[in-house]
């Protein structure tokens, strides 16, 4: 039995059966490459969904968690600690808002946005007890919770773990006239929304979209709560997504790259009016804040900054979009992104051909998943180079060539 073979055999047998991946077992990181159990090195084309923007194993964030670990690790809250102090001036500067209540998952840091929208509504806007309703987008994914799932579209999250969450509703993404037509309900406190949607596929709203969002928010007193977990920390080629239409939501969250791929680490951002509603004991989490976490992130942070991660994403991102449509497939139906966040979408009868594609850019040294069947995302780390681009390119193309 070869090692990988081994592990794979392991996990079916002892671990839940919650996921489908690629069947490749690896144990070792670097910049933009990995390498599985049998030596074999590939590039990663999905950088955990994102959260390995600064490259796998990157040796600043490396060096801060092995030097904070050594010192203190978590504390809880019952205690303060030296950290989430600096931490917390560190990326409310860094961001230009008031807060920051800090988290672990990004699923999490959504949570946390609901509840400090609904508090608002009940606060600030006036809404009655118990009636504040949130608005999300049709295809939007935000992780797995009960209160995740209850706002989803897809059945494959929700289907069977009912009873769902109450006061949430749905508008269809990229459509601002039935946001208005949502949004003029007074009960409603917040638009939670991707300005790019992940995990449904890279999809990208017209230009203007994420500014209408804005308007309509402010018009109706409800607030805009972007979900910057994937889009954000340079991964479209700026530092937020939405930078690139100048629009400021009045609740950011973060997660993902926060840590660099180190650590689970959300952060919640908002101004005094939103977040000085939430009071002592009215919630928390016993990770949240801890000094490891604030140290790694301060980390993360400043490496996109300094090596211009935002810039070299936009500029790789447009160089892989150019070679992908060179190569002319008729099985790409669709290449769409921003920044290193992109998609193909595959034109082929077979449901599992995205699938295939995956395997066989697997054999040839290049990893990516399928999303929603016909999709592939490409989101390589965004330290990722010219040279490597134009081979990651045609790894795909010898991909193409063989599919059947
Ligand atoms: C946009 C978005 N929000 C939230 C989440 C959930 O993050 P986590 O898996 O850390 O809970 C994800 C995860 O893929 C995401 O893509």
């Amino acid at each position: 039995m070869s090692a990988t073979q081994h592990y794979l055999q392991l996990e079916e047998q002892f671990g839940a059966h919650n996921y489908h991946p690629i069947p490749v077992v690896l144990e070792k990181g670097e910049g933009v490459f990995l390498w599985d159990v049998e030596g074999k090195r590939y590039y990663d084309f999905l950088s955990g969904y994102s959260a390995v923007n600064q490259g796998h194993c990157h040796p600043a964030i490396i060096k801060t968690l092995i030097g904070q670990a050594q010192r203190l690790t978590l504390t809880s809250r019952a205690f303060h600690n030296n950290l989430l102090g600096e931490y917390a001036e560190f990326i409310t500067t860094y961001f230009g808002y008031d807060k920051v209540l800090p988290m672990n998952t990004g699923v999490e840091g959504g949570e946390t946005a609901i509840k400090l929208a609904r508090r608002w509504g009940y606060v600030k806007k006036g809404i009655p007890d118990n009636q504040a309703k949130i608005i999300f987008a049709e295809g939007n994914f935000w992780g797995r919770t009960m209160a995740a799932i209850s706002s989803s579209t897809d059945p494959s999250s929700y289907k069977g773990f009912g009873p769902y969450m109450p006061g949430f509703g749905l508008v269809p993404y990229d459509d601002l006239a039935a946001l208005e037509a949502a949004l003029s309900n007074p009960d409603v406190a917040a638009f939670m929304v991707e300005p790019i949607q992940g995990e449904a596929g890279v999809v990208i709203p017209h230009d203007g979209y994420l500014r209408g969002v804005r308007e309509l928010c402010s018009r109706y007193n409800v607030l805009f709560i972007a979900d910057e977990i994937q889009t954000g920390l340079a991964r479209t080629g700026k530092m937020l997504a939405c930078d690139h239409e100048n629009v400021r939501p009045d609740i950011l969250i973060l997660g993902k790259a926060l840590s660099g791929g180190t650590l689970p680490v959300s952060a919640i951002l908002a101004d005094d009016e939103i977040m000085m509603n939430i009071k002592p004991g009215e919630h928390g989490s016993t990770y949240g804040g801890n000094p490891l976490a604030c140290a790694v992130a301060m980390t993360a942070l400043q490496v996109l900054k300094e090596e211009n991660m935002a810039g070299n994403a936009e500029a790789m991102g447009q160089l892989l979009r150019d070679e992908l449509a060179k190569l002319n497939s008729p099985l790409i139906k669709l290449i769409r992104g921003k920044g290193l966040l992109n998609a193909i979408v595959i034109d082929h009868p077979d449901a599992d051909a995205a699938w295939e594609l995956c395997l066989h850019l697997k054999d040839l040294g290049l990893l990516a998943k399928p999303t929603h069947g016909d999709k592939i995302r490409f989101a390589p780390p965004l330290l990722i180079n010219e040279a490597q681009i134009r081979e990651c390119a045609s790894i795909i193309g010898q991909a193409l060539a063989l599919m059947k």
